[in-house]
């Protein structure tokens, strides 16, 4: 049986794992290590060129068999010649810009980036003379075209976008970059390798918050790079320069993560149409933005695209600047007022989309995010009706 015929949810089972090379304990052994020692000194004169060496290993920060087998399960899932693990999914989207970034060089950018990525683009990366030129995610292939110019070195993606869950017309827009010759890197943190095929749709680097859905269980904080040669290489070596590395136990709770990470995502997933859907009955609900929605602008993408999608959408809350919006999420019990999505407890959060934007957004009303969890999603749908109710009773008596 060829492993490349079996299905991403058989793979992702057995991903990373080697019994035989540890006494045939399935999970992965946490190899705690700085130095690794080196039987001569040819040998430790040699250590980073592994080939030279005795022994794969040559420093903690620069792998071990732990981070390893984390990075060759990543790199088997995206179905990609490799992956470099990173300390945190902001961390990977800065180690592939900072990879691009050359002096009187040109990015374009996605306007619906996730906030600290962007942030980096357009505080750090303009110090290096890079100009950073931002565009609508839902721009065509045709006018991605007219943006690129001579000097552009990397076409930032993300789809859907953060906060507004817009989606691109990936295969046209990457298409275009290729005939360019201009990489592309995608933060796929929301779909993850079981969504979207990413090398299927010509993205050429992939970036990852393996803290959200990977990690999966809000107690950890790290990232991917997942590429195709030659481009892997490059990044890799930037990752390595910079120190990019995790730490072993946090690596070993992303492989246990990975492993029932279609388990986790499909609860999401349909959980979270049925509290959309519950949503869109609400009169103060002015729209809902899930891409799986039928009524999603970009519907028609998402089923030609992606194969799942996740639990983490948003809503527009018709209540303004008043006080609405407060009630309701403080009123609720079952979703934690926080940052993050991706683990097992649900998580609500205002969204200020305005701070996040270089072009104008059309906003009416309150954005508030929501990431669904591993809870009844019945028992979800009634702690937002008790809070829809609260927040319409406290809103009516202040109107009196
Ligand atoms: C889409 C997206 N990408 C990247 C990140 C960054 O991940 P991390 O928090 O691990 O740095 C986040 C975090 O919220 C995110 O939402």
């Amino acid at each position: 049986m060829d492993k490349h015929d079996l299905s991403i949810e058989t793979r992702l089972a057995h991903a990373g794992l080697n019994p035989w090379e540890n006494e045939g304990i399935p999970n992965i052994p946490v190899y705690h290590a700085s130095t690794i020692l080196k039987k001569n000194n040819q040998d430790a004169k040699n250590s980073d060129n592994k080939a030279g060496s005795s022994g794969k290993y040559g420093y903690g920060r620069t792998g071990t068999p732990t981070s390893n087998a984390l990075e060759e399960a990543l790199a088997e899932i995206y179905g990609m010649d490799g992956a470099v693990i990173t300390s945190s999914g902001l961390s990977a989207l800065t180690t592939v810009i900072l990879t691009f970034a050359k002096q009187n060089g040109h990015m374009l950018v996605s306007d619906s980036v996730y906030s600290s990525g962007r942030r980096y683009l357009t505080e750090t990366v303009p110090r290096f003379g890079v100009e950073v030129e931002f565009f609508n995610p839902r721009i065509s292939g045709t006018d991605l075209a007219k943006l690129i110019k001579s000097n552009t070195t990397l076409i930032h993606l993300e789809t859907p976008g953060s906060l507004t869950f817009e989606l691109h017309d990936l295969p046209s827009l990457t298409s275009v970059a290729r005939d360019f010759g201009v990489p592309t890197l995608l933060d796929n943190t929301w779909a993850t390798a079981l969504g979207l095929d990413c090398s299927e749709m010509g993205v050429d680097i992939v970036a990852e918050a393996i803290t959200k859905y990977v990690g999966g269980h809000s107690d950890l904080m790290m990232g991917a790079i997942v590429a195709n040669e030659p481009l892997f290489g490059q990044v890799q070596n930037e990752a390595r320069q910079l120190g990019q590395c995790a730490g072993p136990d946090d690596i070993y709770l992303a492989m246990r993560g990975l492993h029932t990470l279609h388990l986790r995502l499909d609860r999401s997933m349909n959980s979270s149409i049925i509290v959309a859907n519950w949503l869109k009955q609400q009169p103060e609900v002015l729209q809902v933005f899930h891409p799986a929605l039928p009524d999603h602008p970009d519907h028609e993408i998402f089923k030609r695209d992606f194969k799942t999608g996740a639990g983490l959408f948003a809503f527009q809350l018709s209540a303004g600047e008043s006080i609405g919006p407060d009630i309701l999420i403080d009123h609720l019990k079952l979703f934690g007022k926080g940052a993050s999505w991706g683990g097992f407890e649900s998580l609500v959060q205002e969204a200020q989309v305005e701070n996040h934007r270089s072009l104008e957004y059309p906003s009416e009303g309150t954005l508030i995010r929501l990431a669904i969890g591993a809870e009844d999603p019945n028992d979800l749908v009634q702690d937002l009706a008790d809070g829809f109710n609260e927040m319409r009773r406290e809103t009516s008596l202040e109107a009196r």
